[in-house]
């Protein structure tokens, strides 16, 4: 369903995201990982073409069989939050204050069809609602968004998303403003979305805990660049990649063992040096990591990892 190709962007002479491919096939499930300023954001966001700011200079995002990087604004208009629908990390901030709940459900129908009548905008709303276990519909949609609790408003504004039955959900952090109970609740409801809806998600995260609970795939991502794609088992079961395994030895456990961090910062976007960006932190790197950017081996069907050593 959504085929990103070779992606490139660009914030000025800032090259971000370095030749990005990924599927999202139907119905799957499918996460970038990686630490802060990687790019995860920015790769999510330019399918959508949401920054202003960002330059998408090579690659394609194929969505249905159509470039989205050669569609025009008014053509990206009717995508963005009727075929592909966005979430983000912070509900509570991304809904307009002055608004109740079910005005923004309306809203939400009326941003692509302008005749859609309030009464019929919150029956769809109460029957998605339902679907996905949500109660107490009534006072939900007469209440303002900080009147919710943040976990509340992030599952209105999933259930929202779905309103004009999107084929796929952009995620952008979509537990991390959230508590662990609440983080649970949302991980559980999109999972609902996806079994119910059969809709596909590109969820952005750097929690690992999060992407074991609800992904089937599993891309990591490194200054830009991914480092290691594969089922999300093979991921946390079977990692391939040194960084990979680094991000999960970093995962804190209930036992009191202390996490080990990942020595060393990552490189500067406008630091072009020639191998792996990995390599200045890499505990296997050699001579040739310097100078050689990896290419991408095929481990098995679902596994892929850029690496000049570790596959071997
Ligand atoms: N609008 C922008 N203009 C210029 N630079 C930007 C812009 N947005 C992000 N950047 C820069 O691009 C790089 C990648 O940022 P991005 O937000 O995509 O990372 P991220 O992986 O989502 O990080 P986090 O986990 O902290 O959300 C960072 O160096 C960031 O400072
Ligand atoms: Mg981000």
């Amino acid at each position: 369903m959504l085929d990103i190709k070779n992606l490139n962007v660009y914030y000025g002479k800032t090259h971000v995201v370095r030749d990005l491919s990924l599927k999202v096939n139907d119905g799957e499930i499918v996460c970038i990982v990686g630490e802060s300023g990687c790019g995860k954001s920015t790769a999510l966001k330019s399918v959508l073409m949401l920054d202003k700011n960002a330059s998408v200079t090579g690659g394609s995002i194929i969505f249905n069989g159509k470039d989205i990087t050669k569609l025009n604004a008014s053509q990206i208009r009717k995508v963005r939050g009727s075929k592909i629908a966005m979430v983000f990390q912070n509900a509570v901030l991304s809904m307009d204050p002055t608004k109740t709940i079910g005005s923004l459900f309306c809203e939400t129908v009326r941003a692509h069809n302008k005749k859609a009548q309030k009464a019929d905008c919150l029956k769809k709303a109460e029957d998605i609602m339902k679907k996905l276990r949500l109660w107490e519909t009534e006072r939900i949609f007469t209440s303002y968004p900080f009147e919710l609790s943040g976990g509340m408003c992030q599952r209105i504004a999933i259930a929202a998303a779905m309103m004009n039955t999107p084929q796929l959900i952009l995620a952008d952090e979509p537990t991390s403003a959230l508590d662990v109970t609440a983080q649970a609740q949302v991980i559980r409801l999109l999972k609902q979305v996806n079994k119910n809806f059969n809709t596909s998600m590109l969820i952005v995260t750097h929690n690992m805990g999060v992407a074991a609970n609800l992904t089937d795939k599993t891309a990591v991502m490194y200054a830009g660049r991914i480092m290691e794609t594969g089922s999300t088992d093979d991921i946390i079961n079977n990692p391939s990649h040194p960084y990979t395994k680094a991000l999960i030895n970093a995962v804190p456990e209930m036992n009191g063992k202390i996490p080990e961090a990942i020595e060393g910062l990552p490189p500067e976007f406008n630091d072009d040096t020639a191998g792996c960006p990995f390599a200045p932190r890499c505990s296997m790197s050699k001579d040739l990591c310097y100078k050689k950017l990896p290419q991408k081996h095929i481990l098995s069907e679902s596994h892929a990892v850029y690496c000049n050593y570790c596959y071997i």
